[in-house]
């Protein structure tokens, strides 16, 4: 397995928009066993594909207790169970540093296929059902930071440039 650089925030890469995963093959279950180790490494929930300059339609989670269980998600798709909204301060492996509140439907039916390419299907609520819909965002080219003001927006975006340059 080895690790994968994850992009950042504002890299246009991030705008891309994914396609749906054809092939379950090796290669892909290779990319899938990178990607969790990626996310566990970075201390994160959640990692969507995009995020590792692979524009295809997969994500990693993990929100339980240990981080022992990883969930993967190819081809998801959602609908909202109940529409009212829960408030999480979400952050992102490609926001390092930032934390927001976003609102999000608080239950989702997702559909999704696993390595295999088998569909399943599960009724997410709480942290999972916000986690799974900040991931199929990224799969839009979408990101946390796109529901804040602009100003907020503008400040993340200048500080994290400031970083970037630093580190270069
Ligand atoms: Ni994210």
């Amino acid at each position: 397995m080895s690790l994968l650089t994850i992009l950042e925030f504002p890299d246009p890469r991030l705008r891309t928009k994914a396609q749906p995963v054809t092939e379950f093959d090796s290669a892909l279950s290779s990319l899938i066993d990178d990607m969790i180790e990626t996310m566990y490494q970075a201390q994160g929930i959640g990692l969507a594909a995009t995020q590792v300059n692979v524009h295809q339609r997969l994500l990693v989670i993990d929100v339980s207790e240990n981080h022992d269980t990883p969930q993967v998600f190819i081809n998801p798709t959602f609908t909202i169970v109940d529409e009212e909204l829960n408030d999480y301060d979400e952050g992102c492996l490609s926001v390092p540093g930032f934390y927001e509140t976003v609102s999000r439907p608080r239950k989702i039916h997702v559909t999704a296929q696993d390595r295999n390419g088998e569909t399943f299907e599960l009724e997410a609520e709480g942290i999972l059902a916000t986690c799974i819909q900040h991931e199929i965002d990224h799969l839009d080219g979408k990101l946390f930071v796109d529901y804040l003001s602009n100003l907020k927006r503008q400040r993340i975006r200048s500080k994290l440039e400031k970083e970037h340059r630093k580190s270069a």
